[in-house]
């Protein structure tokens, strides 16, 4: 098998944010096998990281090793019962075409998350989420090469450990298993979420709204609110929603009477950290060339030419102001490599 090693390569295409960074080596494989192939002639003392359509990540500087990237496409449909259908998916297949097919095939589960940048691998791994869903309520297993002995695992959803946009890929096991493909169990009858703002209009439909519907309507949405990478860099969302005690949020709601939030449990509550950094004066401030998008200030842009060094300072800006006002640490979604 001949394994096709790039050198000196520009990853300015591999990463939604349009950082101008170049990997060492870049390696692209088709399936299963030729990763094991590659896994196996790789010198174990250099570094090697996974990547997907980047879309979730900041390239800090140039890569001093060998960056993956899967092209494992392929859509199997395993199982269809009058609950649903198992579907396993390779982990290069494109998230949003995934979702584009389970939609018009009328298999439900995914159409909230439509329009979502990335590959499936990544989806599984980062717990993708949006409009009330999460990928993990669909994932039945995960299957995954270790790096270092080239060995399969399959986990079990269980055995992902997933939280909000966690999961165990992104802890325990973080660069230490590759995920391959991935097992989705779908509902092959209408059970649709639709309690998430802008949703609510389909939900005053007379009947339910079928999964293309649904799909459409997240796509106006997301086109509406979040930027198109192919025009202006980001990696979507930059900050997760930090989750505080209802003591915290209690002491907030007394200055800040109409503090958005979304209840947790009856101790926690998720406090959209979109509206503190808005709150903070940042929405539409810039830095070197990175910016806080107009539209969505938990977003990021690359407004002009953005180094990784102006991303890095404006986040440590925002989280400081962050701090300062509301006493609640953010921390970045987006992966730093
Ligand atoms: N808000 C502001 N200012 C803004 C934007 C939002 O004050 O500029 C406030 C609004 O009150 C709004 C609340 O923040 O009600 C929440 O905003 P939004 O519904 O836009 O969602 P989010 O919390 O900012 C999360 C996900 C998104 C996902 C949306 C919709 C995270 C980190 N982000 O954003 O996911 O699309 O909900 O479900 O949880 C991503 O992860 O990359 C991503 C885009």
């Amino acid at each position: 098998m001949a394994i096709n090693v790039q050198h000196n390569y520009s990853l300015l295409g591999h990463n939604t944010f349009g950082m101008d960074v170049r990997a060492d080596e870049f390696i692209s494989y088709d399936s299963e096998d030729e990763l094991k192939e590659v896994l196996k002639s790789h010198p174990k003392e250099r570094p090697v990281f996974h990547i997907g359509q980047g879309s979730n990540l900041l390239f800090t500087k140039d890569y001093k090793g060998t960056i993956l990237h899967s092209n494992i496409r392929f859509i199997e449909l395993k199982s269809i019962d009058e609950k649903g259908v198992f579907c396993r998916v390779g982990s290069g297949f494109v998230w949003d075409d995934f979702c584009d097919d389970m939609a018009k095939k009328k298999f439900y589960g995914v159409e909230n998350l439509s329009y979502i940048p990335g590959e499936v691998g990544a989806a599984a791994i980062q717990n993708i989420g949006a409009y009330g869903a999460e990928v993990c309520n669909v994932i039945s297993q995960v299957e995954a090469v270790e790096i270092s002995t080239g060995k399969k695992r399959i986990f079990t959803n269980k055995e992902c450990c997933y939280g909000y946009r966690d999961s165990i890929f992104k802890n325990e096991l973080w660069r230490q298993y590759i995920v391959t493909a991935v097992l989705f169990h779908l509902s092959v009858k209408p059970e649709v979420k639709l309690d998430y703002g802008q949703l609510k209009d389909l939900k005053a439909m007379n009947s339910v709204p079928s999964a293309e519907e649904i799909r459409e309507a997240v796509i106006a949405i997301r086109k509406n609110k979040l930027p198109d990478p192919s025009v202006l860099g980001s990696a979507g969302s930059f900050f997760k929603n930090p989750v505080v005690s209802v003591v915290k949020y209690e002491e907030l709601k007394k200055k800040y009477e109409d503090i958005p939030h979304y209840i947790i449990d009856s101790e926690h509550i998720k406090v959209p950290a979109a509206w503190m950094i808005e709150q903070c004066g940042w929405k539409g401030r810039s830095m070197g060339g990175a910016a806080i998008y107009e539209k969505q200030s938990l977003i990021i842009v690359n407004q002009n030419h953005a180094k990784p060094e102006d991303v890095i300072l404006l986040v440590e800006a925002v989280q400081k102001s962050v701090y300062a006002r509301f006493g609640i640490e953010i921390y970045p979604e987006v992966n730093y490599v």
